[in-house]
């Protein structure tokens, strides 16, 4: 069974790079699908840390074929300073490949994203201010530039003549600086000389790697509750991680998904605006943000804290098909006397155990908390589920209980090497 989706169960940052670098060691082609340069996934291997953005997390290993897919919007120049960093950290010998049918994001999607947060007053998203919004409204609205645009240029100024005059009346509209067709041109030329090579028909190439028989990770960005369908709408990004969005984001049939690896952090973060059930605010919050160094990978803000919330896991699990758990930074936990898991919420005298679509009704929510008795060992270099305390099992047995998902892998620490595997996630049960 060699397709996997590595997912995000929560609001992003839960440890997808870390959990698709640990697996790339197993794997032949890894595909990021959806978001952009507002994603920012972690991996800590050799005592370096990297922080990537755009490219796929299996770029540290010159056998994997890495593919940006048709459903990411692709900031050229935010790719290029990616790759120019890495190569100066001498990862030289990569493979990658660009979907031609990939959006380009452009400078005055930059410009809109934070114009229309400006506007939003204190009703704002708290976007990444990456211009992803506006990039996949282009998208939808037929207005935008693809990768493969840049492969030919008379084409290339007939997208960019036809799109311009639209782009700077709503700049104009915004009270923002217009763009020349020229300065716009030759950017886009610039970023055509560095990225060509490197541009084709990636549905081709991942169908022949499929027909190969060959291991594939689709690396999904952001989570399920950032989702714009299935997350807290409107404080969520502009595309989907969700696991159904890998056919049509990458150009394969649905039949081809195997496997659902929902990866999950032991307690709940959020960067940005909007409801979060389980936040809690007090010296425990402080306790975990600075242990966990729960700050940021894009844009350093420090991150909300809450408890674990497995109403919000079940969702995920309903709405995407995960077939099993990656329990995520669990090390931090250690130290709390008590450590609590929502199970339910309350809702005007009521209990539910989904989330209301509506926001209002969502903040309204009073999540109903079991309590478990805390760990004060380290458990950093536990190799195996029985080496853990017996609290922390107790933790991880509850959560396979209330889901009825397996937990297939326990991390640790964020290196490579602080990771238990209980389970071939490769493989279907
Ligand atoms: P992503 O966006 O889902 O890839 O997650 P991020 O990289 O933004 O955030 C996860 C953070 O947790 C990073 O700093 C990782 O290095 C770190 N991390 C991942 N797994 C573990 C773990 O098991 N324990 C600890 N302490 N840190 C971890
Ligand atoms: P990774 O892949 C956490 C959040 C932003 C904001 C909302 C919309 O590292 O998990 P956007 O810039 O996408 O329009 O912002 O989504 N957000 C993330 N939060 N991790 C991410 O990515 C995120 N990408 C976007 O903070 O609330
Ligand atoms: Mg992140």
């Amino acid at each position: 069974m060699p397709r996997l989706v590595i997912e995000g169960t929560q609001w992003g940052d839960e440890g997808k790079g870390k959990i698709t670098d640990f697996l790339a060691q197993t794997a032949d082609v890894v595909v990021r699908f959806q978001g952009g340069n507002n994603a920012g996934h972690t991996i800590n291997f050799n005592h370096e840390k990297y922080a990537l953005k755009l490219v796929p997390s299996g770029i540290f290993n010159p056998r994997i074929k890495n593919v940006i897919a048709n459903g990411v919007v692709v900031n050229p120049k935010a790719l290029i300073e990616e790759l120019e960093g890495l190569e100066s950290r001498g990862i030289t010998e990569y493979q990658l490949f660009i979907s031609n049918r990939a959006q380009i994001l452009m400078p005055y999607h930059i410009d809109l994203d934070a114009a229309n947060e400006a506007v939003l007053g204190k009703s704002n998203i708290g976007t990444t201010k990456k211009g992803i919004g506006p990039c996949y409204m282009d998208k939808a609205s037929r207005n935008g530039l693809r990768m493969g645009d840049l492969l030919n240029l008379d084409y290339l100024k007939e997208r960019l003549e036809t799109v311009l005059p639209i782009k700077n009346l709503e700049l104009k509209s915004y009270g923002l600086k217009e763009y020349s067709f020229d300065e716009l041109f030759e950017l886009l030329i610039s970023w055509k000389n560095k990225l060509e090579k490197h541009i084709i028909d990636t549905s081709i190439l991942i169908n022949e790697e499929i027909e190969k028989d060959k291991k594939i990770l689709f690396e999904g960005a952001q989570g399920v509750m950032l989702c714009v369908e299935h997350g807290t709408y409107p404080y969520v990004t502009s595309s989907s991680p969700l696991a159904c969005s890998v056919p049509l984001n990458t150009g394969i049939a649905p039949k081809y998904i195997d496997n659902v690896l929902g990866i999950t952090k032991a307690y709940t973060t959020r960067v940005g605006e909007g409801p979060f059930a389980t936040e809690i605010n007090d010296d425990i919050a402080s306790y975990i943000r600075e242990k966990g160094h729960e700050y940021g990978t894009v844009t350093k803000r420090p991150r909300r804290i809450g408890w674990l919330d497995l109403v919000v896991l079940n969702h995920a699990k309903r709405t995407s098909g995960i077939t099993s758990i990656s329990l995520m930074l669990l090390d931090v936990l250690g130290g709390l006397n008590k450590i609590k898991i929502c199970t339910k919420y309350q809702l005007n005298g009521k209990e539910i155990d989904y989330i209301p679509s509506n926001l209002l009704d969502y903040q309204n929510c009073i999540p109903v908390y079991e309590e478990f008795d805390g760990w004060k060992e380290d458990i950093t270099s536990c190799k195996t589920f029985d080496e853990l305390p017996i609290n922390c099992q107790k933790y991880l047995n509850r959560i396979m209980e209330v889901t009825r998902l397996p937990i297939s892998i326990i991390s640790v620490g964020p290196d490579r090497e602080q990771t238990i595997v209980m389970k071939d996630v490769w493989k279907n049960d």
